[in-house]
């Protein structure tokens, strides 16, 4: 069988433009309405996507006044589709800054047991700022510091997952025994971060572990994906940037002895579609008209960990001085350098860098038909870009709509979409081995050990 792509659907509150949440063709529904959230992964479902993905941000943005920046709890919003949906994969943000690992640990073994074998996690170190007055601190934790911690956290969640062998389990009524507790481990770490001494309460869960998603595309957000990543989420505005982001992770990822196949990359992709071009074009047009450039400037700004850009005029051509330089922000590090490679590429007016976030903050954004979207998901895809797409619809439900009724049949037929679920979990969607529990191969090993002596 030919290599097949992977769809994976960013769920953004109406969509993903800035202003998709007043366009006419947005959900009716509220952001706090679990039937929006419920609909829009029935669709997706519909549509044989892979899974469905739910950001998350720790402290509420300052322009709440004129954006929706509120929306529920992601692990809380799979626990509802778990049941609502039967196949999809379901993904949510969680950070390693500002959680516990035994917290984490449970919330998503308890996901994917509640959808026997569907969640996954997007590991986060969390990069806006103001998250860190909303747990006790002032100031914000380092770059690098949050990746030492978050490595540290990676090792206690595994280990937690691991602490109950796949058969451990055996409620026999009849002879009064739940458990064997020979095969239930403690996990005892004591780490520079951490003291957690386990075992998780909580049998093995059905894929072994969650899958792990990871998005941070800095050197060290890089080799933690290299390290951790089962799928990787990433933003880049030209093919040549993905291209280079590719073979450097499957790279890393090889030098780390794990299968490159087994790390899939998974960049954004906004696409506005439209029977024509030109309506596409017409559509995306229109919704950039409902954006409000000061909105634009206060998020270019959290990016910039705060930087001030307000005395930035609006219609003079940027150049990189205008900007911060991104080794000195503690915030999302790749994203900046997205930024500013736009910057020196295009030399846009700020008015125009915001109209060009405002698609998709820095995600690959277009207007076109179904046909040309599909040439570019099969070109990335075939062209060393790309194992599937983030698909990040700019309004919801309707372009999420378009681009089933337009786009899937067309990869269908092109052989690189699947035409049905073959699998039933999320590592068999996405073509990942379960991971083998530790715990059974060193007492395999021990058992076989006492056997000969
Ligand atoms: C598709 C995508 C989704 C992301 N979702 C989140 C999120 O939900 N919460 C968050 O704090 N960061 C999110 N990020 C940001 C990254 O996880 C990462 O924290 C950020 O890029 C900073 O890390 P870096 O400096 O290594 O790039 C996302 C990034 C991408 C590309």
């Amino acid at each position: 069988m030919t290599r097949q792509l992977h769809l994976n659907l960013f769920m953004h509150t109406r969509g993903h433009h800035e202003a998709a949440w007043r366009h006419p063709l947005a959900s009716p529904l509220g952001l706090t309405d679990i039937r929006h959230y419920q609909d829009v992964a029935a669709r997706a479902e519909a549509a044989l996507f892979d899974s469905i993905f739910f950001a998350d941000q720790l402290a509420l943005a300052e322009d709440v006044a004129q954006a929706p920046r509120a929306w529920l709890e992601p692990v809380t919003v799979l626990a509802a589709l778990a049941t609502s949906t039967s196949r999809i994969g379901l993904i949510a943000t969680a950070s390693t800054t500002y959680t516990e690992p035994f917290n984490l640990a449970r919330q998503f073994a308890s996901i994917d047991h509640i959808s026997n074998g569907r969640a996954a996690w997007n590991i986060v170190t969390s990069w806006l700022a103001t998250a860190a007055r909303n747990y006790g601190g002032t100031e914000q934790v380092s770059h690098a510091d949050r990746y030492a911690r978050g490595e540290e956290f990676m090792a206690v969640v595994k280990g937690l997952w691991d602490s109950w062998a796949e058969d451990a389990v055996v409620d026999d009524r009849l002879e009064g025994v739940y458990a064997r507790a020979d095969r239930i481990r403690p996990v005892n770490h004591r780490g520079d971060f951490y003291r957690v001494a386990g075992p998780l309460n909580l049998p093995r869960c059905p894929q072994g572990r969650p899958v792990l998603v990871q998005a941070g595309s800095s050197d060290t957000g890089r080799r933690f994906a290299a390290r951790h990543a089962e799928a990787v989420f990433t933003a880049h505005m030209a093919k040549e940037t993905a291209q280079a982001f590719y073979a450097d992770l499957k790279r890393s990822a090889a030098a780390e002895g794990r299968r490159p196949e087994h790390v899939l990359i998974l960049p954004g992709l906004s696409p506005t579609i439209g029977s024509t071009e030109a309506e596409a074009r017409r559509l995306a047009r229109e919704t950039n008209d409902l954006t409000d450039p000061e909105v634009g400037r206060k998020r270019l700004s959290n990016r910039f960990g705060g930087y001030d850009f307000r005395d930035l005029p609006l219609d003079r051509p940027l150049v990189p001085e205008d900007f911060p330089n991104p080794d000195t922000v503690q915030a999302a590090r790749s994203r900046t350098e997205v930024i500013l490679n736009v910057v020196r590429r295009d030399k846009p007016t700020l008015r125009q860098l915001l109209g060009y976030l405002a698609g998709a903050r820095g995600h690959y954004v277009m207007a076109g038909t179904a046909e040309q979207v599909a040439d570019l998901i099969e070109d990335w895809f075939r062209g060393g870009a790309a194992d599937g797409f983030n698909i990040m619809p700019p309004i919801l439900p309707a372009q999420l709509d378009a681009f089933a009724a337009g786009v899937v049949p067309i990869l269908q037929r092109r052989g690189l979409f699947r035409t049905e679920y073959t699998g039933a979990t999320l590592r068999e969607h996405y073509g990942l081995p379960r991971p083998s529990s530790r715990f059974d191969a060193r007492s395999r090993a021990r058992e076989a050990q006492l056997s000969t002596t």
